[in-house]
């Protein structure tokens, strides 16, 4: 199983404004930097439930058919996504990772900030490619958080495209 996170940041570290906003991220998803590529060899998206009802907010369901499993400890309106491959789960993120294992998953991509350094605390991310968009915006929902220890990353590459987004891909582990 290989476990990635695909992610846009403000060059301060934020993946959203407070209020949930996404406006000082490049319209829709900004000059081509890997996304397609990365979301085609994803078997199944792991979404937390904040993200979740964000997405909800954009027509039509970006994620076509793709499983997307939504992380929640209480109901969820899963029918909402329309024209989405969408179930739910709950548990620990090795729980969740050893249930999409046995149903056949390869590869999940871990969306959410909350999400996101829940899996990191677990040591359960191998692959972590951060999209610096070139702007502060001082405060928001950060993509890191607390660790219980140092984890080390291993540097694959930097790429840098002309609109200013630098992309940044390490290994973690292994
Ligand atoms: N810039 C980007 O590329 C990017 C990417 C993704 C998201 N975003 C933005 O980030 C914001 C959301 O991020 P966020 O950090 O606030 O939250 P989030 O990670 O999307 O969602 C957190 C919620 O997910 C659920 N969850 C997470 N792990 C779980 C687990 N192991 N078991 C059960 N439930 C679990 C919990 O839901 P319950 O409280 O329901 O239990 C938790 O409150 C949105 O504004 C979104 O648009 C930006």
């Amino acid at each position: 199983m290989t476990i990635s996170v695909f992610v846009g940041t403000s060059v301060d570290g934020f993946i959203a404004r407070p209020n949930g906003d996404l406006d000082f991220l490049p319209e829709g998803g900004g000059e081509p930097h890997g996304y397609t590529e990365f979301i085609a060899s994803v078997d199944a998206i792991v979404l937390g439930r904040k993200s979740f009802e964000k997405v909800l907010t954009f027509e039509p369901w970006p994620y076509g058919a793709k499983r997307v499993v939504v992380l929640s400890s209480r109901p969820v309106d899963l029918a909402a996504a329309k024209g989405g491959t969408v179930e739910q789960m709950a548990g620990t993120p090795a729980e969740i990772v050893s249930r999409l294992a046995a149903s056949g998953a390869h590869h999940l991509y871990i969306d959410g900030g909350i999400t996101i350094q829940g899996f990191l605390r677990a040591g359960l991310i191998q692959r972590l490619t951060i999209t610096h968009v070139p702007v502060l915006i001082g405060e928001g929902v950060p993509l890191f958080g607390s660790l219980p220890r140092d984890v080390r990353l291993q540097h694959v590459a930097t790429r840098h495209y002309p609109s200013g987004l630098v992309q940044t891909e390490y290994r973690i582990g292994g």
